[in-house]
């Protein structure tokens, strides 16, 4: 399963809908820029990995529909698109990373270039950052997988899996190759109000991979915690701020604090794309509010439960401090406080001695 494919064919994008988990697998075609940057924002694509993977071929689907007749012009149009792409989701910060990355490539001086060489060195890039991605897991997902023992029960927040990602998965990832492994592994999996990406697509995964698991509300992982029946927790990032904050889905902060109270160890499993060195701490994350509908829309046996003329608050993630964080997982080794320090080192794969199992 690919959550993101290029079609050579027909030069489209073609996504999985997320949205229509787990009732139905769909994969829809993303014929324009503005396709893309809708299909982030409505969550058609989830999972900064993802998103940011998905933006990349929404530059290439800009350059293919510029009009520029020549190579400053489409430049200019890329610079527009890639705003627009940029804004679709702001806390993710893969989003920017993938985009700034072929903006690079497209704004690479050479003699030689011209709109169609531009635009056949973006789609190459694009096709090189997704296949990285899944690589990227598979390495991530090994360092992962050292810090889960067999009989572990994990709670997992979110969704990290491959759908979250181009292939593979973040913290579901480590658990796959644990389970690989041979470990038998359980998992708590967090519902992840109110877009359930917890018990909707983390659980549709996890029922494909034959790894047990069971669905809790939010609010139990406390009592979980509490009562000895959880022995780790993991979970994704959508940015890691320099001192190793972590911001990651709503939710996320509570379950780390009920976690350390109980001396339970949190890790987060992230690529180094997630990582943004250029913001000092967490409180300075933009952090995504979402329609409050979200919130609203619950339906019990088929029927809205809030009064009709209820309100809401719907941010979309919070941020978890670094004293709370046990390791941070990359692909490049796992990381651990002091996150200031050991951050940058992590950033640079030749700069450090990559260990693995
Ligand atoms: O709002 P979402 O579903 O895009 O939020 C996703 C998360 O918070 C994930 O935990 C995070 O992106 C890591 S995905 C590997």
């Amino acid at each position: 399963m690919r959550t993101i494919n290029w079609d050579l064919e027909k030069n489209e994008l073609v996504v999985i809908d997320q949205r229509l988990l787990p009732a139905r697998l769909k994969y829809i075609p993303l014929t324009s820029s503005e396709a893309v940057v809708d299909a982030i924002r409505e969550m058609t694509v989830r999972g900064a990995p993802a998103i940011g993977a998905a933006a990349a071929f929404g530059l290439v689907l800009a350059a293919q529909e510029s009009k520029g007749a020549n190579v400053d012009d489409l430049l200019d149009d890329l610079s527009v698109a890639a705003k627009r792409l940029k804004s679709s989701r702001p806390t993710a910060v893969n989003l920017a990373w993938a985009v700034d990355r072929l903006l690079g490539i497209a704004n690479k001086k050479s003699t030689q270039k011209d709109v169609k060489q531009i635009c056949s060195d973006l789609l190459a890039e694009a096709q090189k950052l997704a296949d990285e991605d899944i690589e990227i897991n598979k390495r991530m997902a090994k360092f992962g997988a050292t810090l889960i023992n067999d009989g572990d029960t994990i709670i997992h927040h979110c969704n990290t899996g491959a759908l979250a990602v181009v292939d593979w998965g973040t913290a579901i990832g480590a658990i796959r190759t644990a389970a690989e492994q041979g470990k038998h592994i359980r998992v708590l999996v967090d519902e992840t109000r109110p877009r359930l990406q917890g018990s909707r697509l983390t659980a549709w995964e996890l029922e494909q991979y034959g790894i047990p698991y069971e669905i809790i509300t939010d609010n139990m992982a406390g009592y979980f915690l509490s009562k000895g029946l959880a022995n780790k927790v993991l979970f994704g990032a959508d940015r890691i701020a320099a001192n190793g904050d972590v911001a990651n889905k709503i939710g996320t902060y509570m379950l780390a604090l009920a976690a350390n109270d109980n001396g339970v160890p949190v890790y987060t499993v992230a690529p180094t794309s997630s990582i943004d060195l250029t913001i000092e701490r967490g409180d300075l994350i933009p952090i995504e509010e979402r329609d409050p509908q979200e919130v609203l829309d619950i339906q019990i046996r088929g029927k809205r439960v809030v009064p009709a003329k209820a309100k809401a608050r719907n941010p979309a993630f919070d941020v978890t401090p670094n004293r709370l964080i046990t390791a941070i997982v990359t692909e490049n080794g796992i990381i651990e406080s002091p996150y200031n320090v050991n951050l940058p080192k992590y950033l640079n794969a030749q700069s450090i001695s990559l260990r693995e199992e």
